[in-house]
């Protein structure tokens, strides 16, 4: 076949989500047990930030055992075996250890052999850059399956002490399969990044410029820390920008979207970001930051497998995913169900 037909063909080419999974630990942490904690209250969480629990994963489980849960069920889903896939993308800020991979380890316990596997590092963006990934190498013909799974042990690098930030994060595992489809599909991806603002959301220490060492954990480094309310501001901007940079090319308005499926940070920041984009957020925006608080890369892809489950997704949609993280990254996908 001639490069040029061979491209036309590529353009035509479909590729959707065609499976999703989701595990989320049993042991549920509240805002009541969280007042036992530290100095804060059930109304101060609620109001500030709209969360009411969150999981908390066992000393025991470690996030590729959430992500191998999530990917089974994705795969269940797709009605597909592990040996369908093509490629495994484990999106984490929370991996097993630096090396190996997440994506690795989960390869390894699905059974699979030689297909490659990475883990992307994009924090809360990084189920939607997985995305972005795995539709490029559907889309160029290089895979047909595409595993894409966002997990996080967001309690292993939370310090338990500091208020501003424990009673914000949850662990869980969202996974998505992608493949090629007859109809709909992803219509529009759009990513961005910036490196300037990385002070405001990190983990300072066990990485080469500041390796653990008993100075870096008696002074809490290994733990995150955030700016909240800089971050705050670029979140309600950025995010509210990059629904704009998704839609607009493809002539869609607020209106035109039936579901936005967003990062769960905070409530506030998603009504801002609603109100920026016309949509009424009682009927367009999918919220489950009540159950689950921010889960980083598992978050975007928890509330999908969900909206799904509740049938609040239906085919013919055309939904918008809609993430913005440390780094600072960003990302926003449209897709026709
Ligand atoms: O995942 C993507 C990246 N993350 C984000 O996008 C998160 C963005 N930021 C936020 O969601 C919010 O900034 C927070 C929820 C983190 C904080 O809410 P805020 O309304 O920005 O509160 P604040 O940091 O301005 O703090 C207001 C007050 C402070 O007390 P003073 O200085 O006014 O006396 C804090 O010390 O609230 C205090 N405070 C708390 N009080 C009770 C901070 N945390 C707590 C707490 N309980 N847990």
């Amino acid at each position: 076949m001639h490069e040029e037909n061979r491209q036309d063909m590529n353009q035509e080419k479909k590729v959707g989500i065609i499976g999703l999974g989701k595990y989320l630990p049993d042991n549920v942490m509240t805002n009541k047990d969280l007042e036992n904690m530290v100095d804060t209250t059930d109304e101060w969480i609620t109001q500030r930030t709209g969360i009411k629990e969150r999981r908390i994963a066992g000393t025991d489980e470690a996030t590729s055992d959430m992500a191998l849960a999530a990917a089974e069920s994705a795969l269940k889903n797709a009605k597909l075996k592990a040996t369908d896939l093509d490629l495994i993308i484990i999106a984490t800020i929370t991996p097993d250890m630096f090396f190996p991979s997440t994506a690795c380890i989960v390869q390894q316990r699905l059974g699979v052999e030689k297909i490659p596997a990475f883990d992307i590092n994009v924090a809360c963006s990084g189920f939607i850059y997985g995305i972005a990934i795995a539709y490029q190498f559907i889309k160029t013909g290089s895979c047909k399956h595409v595993l894409v799974v966002g997990a996080e042990k967001m309690s292993s690098v939370t310090d338990w002490t500091d208020r501003s930030t424990c009673v914000l994060m949850g662990d869980g595992a969202g996974a998505a399969v992608l493949g090629e489809v007859k109809e709909g599909g992803i219509l529009s991806v759009y990513l961005g990044a910036d490196g300037s603002k990385g002070d405001l959301l990190k983990m300072p220490a066990g990485g080469s410029r500041m390796p653990a060492s008993i100075k870096s954990v008696e002074g809490k480094l290994h733990y995150l820390k955030m700016e909240g309310n800089e971050l705050f501001r670029h979140a309600v901007r950025i995010m509210a920008d990059a629904a704009l940079k998704a839609t607009e090319p493809l002539g869609l308005k607020g209106d035109d979207i039936d579901l936005v499926i967003p990062h769960q940070a905070n409530i506030r920041i998603l009504n801002a970001v609603a109100k920026r984009m016309g949509i009424d957020p009682e009927k367009k925006l999918y919220l489950n930051i009540k159950k689950y608080g921010n889960m980083s890369a598992a978050s975007s892809a928890v509330a999908l497998a969900e909206a799904v489950e509740e049938g609040r997704i239906k085919k013919g949609n055309v939904i918008l995913l809609d993430a913005f993280g440390a780094g600072l990254t960003w990302g926003a996908i449209v897709i026709k169900w």
